[in-house]
């Protein structure tokens, strides 16, 4: 068995640099909330590949449901000859998408492709061309959704030229944002600044979509207030634009309900999902109202691989595991003692700028002074010193100076005092003693 030290060397040799790792350990094994890495070092993982593994790694259903479907036949396709089990997933999709208008479904393979399908589909769907994107977003990294993303650097400098008809207007991040400071609805207040972005940029009639993180992941962990969420809905059906809730990260359980739009009782026109979906499995899926997916014409859309019957059967015991084991109520646990943790620790620390996030999907926002410049060398090391203590950690944010949360949902509670104790140490570790006030 290789070491850690031997697959570093191995890889600098095989693997492009572009493909980066956040940590510098090669994992051997998992199971639940646990990682062993190839020199045999445990760690409590709140990472989970990046809001994936919401059922926990190696979850014995899944794992059975894989094995089962591989043994019976790996693929044929759709777009030869129609399995039974992707008209099943997209029955229970369609039944657990937000709102009540009928639906219909498509699966392709990754986030970016049903962020891709979906932007086709409202093209084909309004006869328009633009597209709005957010800042603060991250939408994946093929060429249009690279377009949708916000984030220059690593995900767009050097990728020009980018997709066209895409705009972009501002996310409702009211932290450190000028008109939070007014008084006032914040989410009404950026509805206004989305409509008057839209009239002097690029006109109501050319809009087929927004597309909008319900909670910005890779932006910092972002909830959208609900009068913005609720604003966007009214405002995109008053021009006859659609709304794209890209629901990859916040989605399948993480925030406590099965979308975050949930909370709000919200139905967009399209949602996208991957990630926690199909537990490491490759799937995404757009699930829109049929009146939309009906417009779009036989053929026009499609994958080799999109909705293979091993993901798809991962999906549905995935989906089995988060309502057989009450999932979506232990999110709000989990998220609330991880939250509640975070802001005693910032009760004590001034570096502690921000305590956010939806379910669980928590984020902490650091910060160096009083006019809240971005801390990123602090987050690195807490991450670094998490790491050492054996707890996963992942850095996000625009500014890299946010740690986000995604434990497994099935975290137990004995491995939620552990990982909040190492979170509390790894972070006075990295701020140091410094009060508030002092
Ligand atoms: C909100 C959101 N959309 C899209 C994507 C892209 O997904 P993928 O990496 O599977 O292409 C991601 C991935 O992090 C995401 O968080």
């Amino acid at each position: 068995m290789s070491s850690n030290a031997d697959l570093a060397r191995r890889r600098d040799a095989a693997v492009t640099p572009a493909a980066a790792s956040v940590h510098p350990f090669y994992p051997a094994r998992a199971e639940g909330a646990r990682v062993w890495d190839a020199d045999g070092k445990r760690y409590l993982d709140l990472s989970v590949g990046i809001a994936v593994m919401n059922v926990g790694h190696s979850h014995p259903k899944v794992i059975e449901a894989v094995r089962a479907q591989a043994a019976t036949f790996q693929h044929l396709c759709f777009a030869v000859g129609m399995h039974e089990s992707y008209v099943a997933l997209a029955e229970r999709l369609n039944a657990l998408a937000p709102g009540r208008s009928p639906k219909k479904t498509f699966f392709a393979n990754s986030g970016a492709e049903a962020v891709e399908n979906a932007v086709k589909i409202a093209r084909v769907a309004t006869g328009r061309q633009g597209i709005v994107a957010f800042s603060h977003a991250f939408h994946g990294r093929t060429h249009m959704t690279l377009s949708l993303t916000a984030k220059p650097n690593p995900y767009k400098a050097g990728f020009a030229p980018r997709a066209a008809e895409v705009y972009r207007a501002d996310y409702p991040y009211a932290y450190r944002h000028p008109l939070a400071e007014l008084g006032g609805d914040f989410g009404e207040r950026m509805v206004d600044r989305l409509r008057d972005q839209v009239r002097t940029t690029i006109g109501e009639n050319e809009v087929a979509a927004f597309v909008l993180e319900p909670v910005a992941g890779e932006g910092g962990f972002i909830p959208a207030p609900e009068s913005f969420l609720r604003g966007l809905r009214d405002y995109a059906s008053e021009i006859g634009a659609l709304w794209i809730d890209d629901e990859i990260q916040s989605g399948i359980g993480r925030t406590g309900s099965w979308w975050a739009v949930d909370r709000y009782g919200l139905e967009p026109d399209l949602v996208t999902s991957a990630k926690a979906l199909s537990s490491g499995f490759p799937l995404s899926a757009v699930i829109g109202t049929a009146e939309v997916m009906d417009r779009i014409g036989p053929g026009m859309l499609g994958s080799t691989f999109g909705g293979n019957p091993v993901s798809i059967a991962a999906a549905l015991a995935t989906l089995d595991v988060i309502e057989e084991e009450g999932l979506l109520e232990r999110a709000h646990v989990i998220g609330e003692r991880f939250a509640g943790a975070l802001r005693e620790l910032g009760r004590e620390h001034a570096e502690i700028g921000d305590v956010r996030g939806a379910g669980a999907m928590v984020g902490v926002e650091f910060v160096k002074d009083a006019a809240k410049t971005p801390a990123p060398d602090v987050v690195s090391e807490v991450v670094a010193h998490a790491r050492e203590a054996g707890l996963i950690l992942l850095p996000t944010g625009t500014h890299g100076n946010v740690i986000r949360l995604l434990p497994p949902l099935t975290l137990t509670d004995a491995e939620l005092d552990e990982a909040t104790e190492m979170l509390a140490a790894a972070v006075r570790h990295a701020v140091g003693a410094t009060a508030v006030g002092a």
